[in-house]
C-alpha cells in the first residue's frame, strides 16, 4: 500500500488561497493589481479571477476594480496559516500550519500527520468540523467560521503516565486565553471543561498513541465556542459561546495566538519544572480542585465524593460519599452533585 503524503490530506487549503487571502487581508486598504497578486501568489494573470472566484465562493467578499485589481471588503476572521505563523513566531507552532476549510475532525487528520512523520509542533485547524470528537465518544458541534478547531501534535518526551498533564496544560492554555474576553473568570472542571457560569464553553480531547515506557505522539484537539450566537436547544442549558456571554464578536484569530503561546508557556514550564506548578496553577483557576461536591460517573460506576486534590501525574482524587476511602479518578465525567456528603 502506498502512503498518502501529507500535501494529498484531501482538502487541505492551497497554498496559493492562503497566500491570497494573507495578501489582501494584509493590505484591506489599498486595491491590489492582478498583475501583482499572480505575482506574488505564483499563477498567471489570467487565472487570478478564478482564485478570486474561489475565495468569493469561501464567503470572503472581494471587490474587483475594473482595469485596477482588487481589494477585501472586510477582513474576514479565516484562521489563514502566512498570517498566523506570523503571530506564532518563536514558538513551535509557527512552523506547521494545516488549515483546512471543512474536514471530519482536526484529530482525526493530526493522527494521520502524525503517522506520516510530521513534527513536534504541528497545528491543523479547520473553519468546520462534520464529525468533531468530544470525549466519552460524544460528538463536538462545530459549526462553520464560529469556534475555534484546533489540534496540537505533540511528541513529548515524557512518560506516558504524565499525559494527563498536557490535557491540563492545554485546559489552562485555553482558560487564560479565554479569561481575556470574558469580564468573569471562566473556571475549569476537572480535567478540562472551560465553564462560565457553570455552562462549557471549551473543551480538550487528547488521544495518543504511546508503548508502556514511550508516547510515539500525542494530538491534543482542543475546540473554544466563540462566536456561535445560540446553541442547539438540546445544550443550551449546559453549554455556551464567548459571544453569548459577552454579546461581543470575537477575534478567533488573536484568540488562537493567545492559546498556543499560553500553551507554549505551560509546555515549556511543565518540561523544566515538572508537574507542580501546572498542579499549582489547577489548585489556584479550578474550583473543582477540592472541597467541591461531585458525581463521578466512569465507565464501569457512578458515585457521589468530594475533591481532594490532584495527584502528581494530574489524576484527580476524590474522597467518597459510600465509603471512608479516597479513589483515584483517571477518566471520567465530573459534574457538580446536588446537596452535601
Ligand atoms: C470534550 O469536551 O468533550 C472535548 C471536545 C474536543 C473538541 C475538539 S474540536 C478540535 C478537535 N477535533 C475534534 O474532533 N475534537 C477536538
Amino acid at each position: 500500500m502506498t502512503r498518502k503524503s501529507v500535501s494529498d490530506i484531501q482538502g487541505r487549503t492551497d497554498r496559493r488561497l492562503d497566500a491570497l487571502l494573507t495578501l489582501l487581508a494584509e493590505n484591506s486598504t489599498i486595491v491590489i493589481s492582478g498583475a501583482t497578486i499572480a505575482k506574488e501568489i505564483g499563477v498567471t494573470r489570467q487565472q487570478v479571477w478564478r482564485w478570486i472566484e474561489k475565495l468569493r465562493t469561501l464567503g470572503v467578499r472581494v471587490k474587483g476594480h475594473l482595469h485596477t485589481g482588487y481589494h477585501i471588503e472586510r477582513t474576514p476572521d479565516i484562521l489563514v496559516p502566512q498570517t498566523l505563523s506570523h503571530g506564532l513566531y518563536g514558538t513551535p507552532f509557527s512552523r506547521r500550519i494545516h488549515h483546512f476549510f471543512k474536514v471530519d475532525s482536526t484529530n482525526n487528520i493530526a493522527m494521520r500527520l502524525a503517522e506520516q512523520g510530521e513534527p513536534h509542533g504541528t497545528v491543523v485547524l479547520a473553519e468546520e468540523q462534520t464529525g468533531g470528537r468530544g470525549r466519552a465518544g460524544r460528538s463536538w458541534i462545530s459549526e462553520k467560521s464560529a469556534g475555534i478547531y484546533c489540534t496540537l501534535l505533540l511528541r513529548p518526551t515524557i512518560p506516558p503516565a504524565h499525559a494527563p498533564l498536557l490535557t491540563l496544560v492545554a485546559g489552562l492554555a485555553a482558560r487564560d486565553a479565554a479569561a481575556e474576553e470574558l469580564d468573569c473568570a471562566p473556571d475549569i472542571r476537572w480535567p478540562n471543561d472551560l465553564l462560565v457560569d457553570g455552562r462549557k464553553f471549551a473543551g480538550i480531547l487528547t488521544e495518543m498513541h504511546a508503548e508502556p515506557d514511550r508516547i510515539h505522539y500525542a494530538v491534543v484537539g482542543i475546540g473554544i465556542n466563540v462566536n456561535q450566537s445560540k446553541m442547539p436547544a438540546e445544550l443550551a442549558e449546559i453549554a455556551t459561546s464567548l459571544k453569548i456571554e459577552t454579546n461581543k464578536t470575537h477575534s478567533r484569530f488573536e484568540l488562537l495566538i493567545r492559546l498556543l503561546r499560553h500553551f507554549d508557556r505551560y509546555y515549556n514550564q511543565f518540561l523544566a519544572e515538572g508537574a507542580a506548578p501546572i498542579v499549582r496553577r489547577f489548585a489556584e483557576v479550578s474550583s473543582y480542585f477540592r472541597g467541591k461536591h461531585v458525581r463521578i460517573t466512569t465507565a464501569t460506576e457512578s458515585f457521589t465524593g468530594t475533591t481532594a486534590g490532584l495527584e502528581p501525574s494530574g489524576v484527580l482524587r476524590v474522597a467518597r460519599d459510600d465509603k471512608h476511602s479516597t479513589e483515584l479518578i483517571l477518566s471520567g465525567d465530573v459534574a457538580e452533585a446536588d446537596g452535601c456528603c
